[in-house]
């Protein structure tokens, strides 16, 4: 008994921090320093000139998740420099210090500017749980961290990684549905990228109730973190996407607009919604099947007095341009004879308490099993099942409920997940479950259809879901607030690698407004994800069901978006070889201009490179704009905005303010209805002066499969150069030919009337230009009449689409 006792007082010890203390031993090999001492171990090992991985680990071997990093070391010089009490690496870009004494490091610039340091707490466990605390820098902001509601400089908050269902919460709530444990500091100094490559639950505090330090820690395992430098955060964030991965390829389907609701049902309501569109001209792509469509809420079954032919309605959906996305709930109804339960039984494919007893817990079928996908084999299987929906035409897949949710909120610690193959609890493996879901979604995809590029979207993830999954942010509330913070979880998941990512327009719990929905479906135009969706037992939500004005508003901005597609498809293509967002936080391009951060001006972003979108709430008449530096074009006049300057803007609800940064290019193309439908062949490029210059790639291929991986596809940059005065196209790559045969190009901001090309002088054409149309005033109130506008004789040229190189030259 006396010795129970005398234990216990002692291990007292073990419950305050302990430091890693002094190195004792170390060894440099390139690419990597080991080193330890009685209490633990550490290696720093240079993945590349910019970026090095920090192991610390209590266990005899490092311990690593297998699934958000798939990039290895490449061949880096590196120099050591060894002084009495630390030791530096030297790369190309970097300097990293380690301090002998304490284990503290610092991370300098190659010139020697300071980045990053250590608190001299440096690293410490309490029980299991490590972390590591950091020095802030003067004036150092913190962006990034995925899915996290809040502001833009998450400074002054802290933060939890840990899946969770949490419907309809509150805008300055956490954690949510995803964990991307990535943030970047910016400071004078520069900008660095830390991703902490650990699944535990963790936290990320960035000056909560402290003023000494910023840290992160997590419940358990090693600290191991990605330590990013590049001279800009473009470079920190391709950097990421290089370790984590990025986008595949979407099919162009996906880049349309898209409608949900929990649920459309039975097929006839589904069909009529579709033709809905069809008759109202609203463009659309894609709609979706919530849970109502099955029998039970049984995954792989159809309702069969709701769907009576669920093939049947598919192909009549797919007559009229439409894709169907089906939802897949993991949770598997433990009932005897419902075959996924059976074979899952059968084949061990379930989570199991430790005892090896099968986990059960209640989502919308009831008792539930849940597969665990932290295991190939159940991967696979869920591939398989999956002709269960495209036998019937489905298209698309739609990952919910993944974090896994449960009622009740709270999964017991205790349960197991193999985790490839060296079994671990919940803690380890809760964060992950739902991104080894959309994985097995994706494989299940190509699986069933080698032909066709995946479409997955998923509530839940981790740090490299982009690789598998569209993101969307979950349960969120038909509020301005909401709509709001949205854009923010949107950008800051686009800071965070997962570029092709949107919410729920309209608000899934509650009631939009009029004004509300027609503000959103706007904004949400210019959204990488756009699609709108809402809750069980609320009234109608589709574009034409908040009366005439939004519905004009709305189709209006729909048809923007459908005109954009060559430049939006165009970045898609991009981002999936750069990992960059397409909603763009001002702070990527103007980190330091202070204003970016500012509570009035923080929603702002750059969408597709060109414009800048100023998101307003819809019951604001004005608002304020904040241009950073260069020139703006107010998109719908032409009215041209020095930069570097606040702004006042009206902002009636059939305008959002958008503006165009000056030199930019884009392109559109003629009104279609669905991606599947042949515009009329002519490709718009707007071009806008300004100081700076730009390059536009351009990208076309069949929209489709994976022939362009080949090489059919279609490029060529366009590159303005305003001081030659001077527009330039490389001839067309790959083996695609361009689906457009002309070309018009429209010059903003230009005086010239004559250009020349290949020594021959073109006159330039005038035409008044509307980005959007004028709306029916239906009410016969003239004081209650929409603005209008339009571009007076703006000037343009056309010629032939032609892949040989050429310029255009004479613009001033
Ligand atoms: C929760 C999802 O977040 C929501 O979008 C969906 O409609 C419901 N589950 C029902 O499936």
């Amino acid at each position: 008994m006396s010795s129970t006792l005398h234990s216990i007082s002692t291990s007292r010890t073990s419950v305050r921090s302990q430091s890693f203390g002094s190195v004792l031993d170390w060894n440099f090999e390139n690419p990597l320093l080991e080193g330890r001492n009685d209490r633990a171990q550490f290696r720093l090992t240079f993945f590349q000139p910019g970026i090095v991985r920090i192991q610390i680990s209590r266990f005899e071997e490092f311990q690593s998740n297998p699934y958000s990093v798939i990039s290895q070391p490449v061949e880096t010089e590196l120099s050591l420099i060894e002084h009495e009490n630390h030791l530096e690496i030297h790369s190309s870009l970097l300097q990293v210090k380690v301090r002998l004494d304490s284990f503290q490091l610092s991370f300098f610039t190659s010139e020697g500017r300071l980045l990053n340091s250590d608190d001299p707490l440096s690293v410490s466990w309490i029980g299991s749980e490590i972390s590591n605390y950091k020095q802030v820098q003067k004036g150092e902001k913190f962006i990034g961290l995925g899915e996290k509601t809040g502001n833009l400089d998450r400074s002054g908050k802290a933060y939890t990684h840990w899946n969770t269902d949490y419907f309809a919460y509150g805008v300055g709530d956490d954690p949510l549905y995803m964990s991307i444990p990535f943030y970047m500091g910016v400071h004078e100094n520069g900008a660095y990228g830390i991703f902490l490559d650990n699944t535990h639950k963790s936290v990320f505090n960035f000056g909560a109730s402290t003023n000494r330090f910023t840290y992160f820690s997590a419940e358990d395992g090693d600290l191991d973190y990605y330590f990013i430098y590049q001279p800009d955060i473009k470079g920190i964030i391709q950097s990421y996407t290089e370790l984590t991965g990025r986008m595949q390829m979407p099919p162009k389907w996906a880049l349309g607009f898209q409608q949900c609701r929990y649920s459309y049902y039975p097929d006839s309501e589904v069909y009529a919604v579709a033709q809905g569109f069809r008759d109202k001209k609203m463009p659309a792509d894609v709609i979706y099947l919530d849970i109502h469509h099955m029998e039970a809420y049984k995954v792989f079954t159809f309702d069969g007095e709701k769907f009576t032919d669920p093939k049947a309605m598919i192909s009549a959906l797919k007559a009229k341009g439409f894709k169907v996305v089906v939802i897949m709930d993991p949770g598997i109804k433990t009932e005897k004879g419902y075959f996924p339960y059976d074979e899952g039984l059968e084949k061990d494919l379930f989570v199991k308490y430790p005892d090896g007893k099968t986990y059960e817990a209640q989502v919308w079928p009831g008792w539930c099993a849940f597969p665990d996908f932290t295991r190939e084999e159940t991967r696979k299987w869920w591939a398989e099942k999956m002709a269960f929906y495209t036998a019937a035409g489905v298209d698309g897949f739609w990952t919910d409920m993944n974090e896994p949710a449960s009622w009740g909120q709270f999964t017991p610690n205790l349960i197991e997940f193999h985790m490839e193959g060296r079994t671990t609890s919940h803690r380890e493996a809760r964060n992950v479950y739902g991104m080894q879901m959309a994985r097995s979604a994706q494989e299940g995809s190509f699986y069933q259809n080698p032909d066709k590029r995946p479409f997955v979207l998923t509530r839940s993830g981790f740090a490299g879901i982009q690789r598998y999954a569209a993101a969307w942010t979950g349960d969120n509330v038909a509020s301005e607030e909401h709509m709001m913070a949205g854009i923010r979880l949107v950008n800051s998941l686009g800071l965070s690698g997962v570029s092709f990512a949107g919410y729920d327009v309209g608000g899934f719990a509650g009631e939009a407004s009029q004004s509300l929905f027609a503000r959103w479906m706007s904004i949400g135009a210019f959204s990488p994800f756009y699609r709108a969706h809402s809750m069980i037992n609320s009234n109608d939500a589709e574009p034409w069901a908040f009366g005439e004005e939004t519905e004009e508003i709305s189709r209006n901005y729909m048809k923007l978006r459908y005109r954009l597609l060559p430049t939006i498809y165009s970045k898609f293509y991009l981002s999936s070889k750069t990992g960059l967002p397409l909603a763009e936080s001002l702070a990527v391009q103007f980190s330091q201009d202070e204003k970016v951060f500012q509570s009035a001006f923080q929603n702002q972003y750059l969408f597709c490179d060109s414009f800048l979108v100023a998101p307003v709430e819809s019951h604001k008449e004005i608002t304020k704009v904040h241009l950073p530096k260069g020139d703006w074009y107010y998109l719908f006049s032409d009215q041209r905005h020095a930069g570097d300057q606040t702004i006042y803007q009206d902002c009636p609800l059939n305008y959002l303010p958008v503006y165009v940064q000056g030199g930019s290019i884009f392109a559109m193309q003629s009104q279609i209805e669905h991606t599947g439908e042949a515009h009329d062949g002519i490709l718009e490029l707007h071009v806008y002066q300004g100081k700076n210059g730009s390059t536009y790639l351009h990208y076309e291929d069949e929209g489709d499969g994976f022939a362009y991986q080949d090489g059919k596809y279609f490029s060529r940059t366009i590159s303005f150069e305003p001081t030659k005065g001077k527009l330039s196209f490389t001839s067309g790559e790959g083996a695609y030919t361009s689906d457009f045969k002309r070309l018009r190009i429209y010059f903003h901001g230009f005086k010239t009337s004559q250009v020349e090309i290949a020594g021959r002088s073109h006159s330039l054409q005038n035409t008044d230009y509307a980005f959007l149309s004028r709306l029916t005033e239906f009410d016969p109130l003239p004081e209650h009449n929409h603005p209008y506008f339009e571009i007076d004789q703006l000037p343009y040229l056309e010629i032939d689409h032609l892949s040989d190189s050429f310029e255009i030259n004479g613009l001033s």
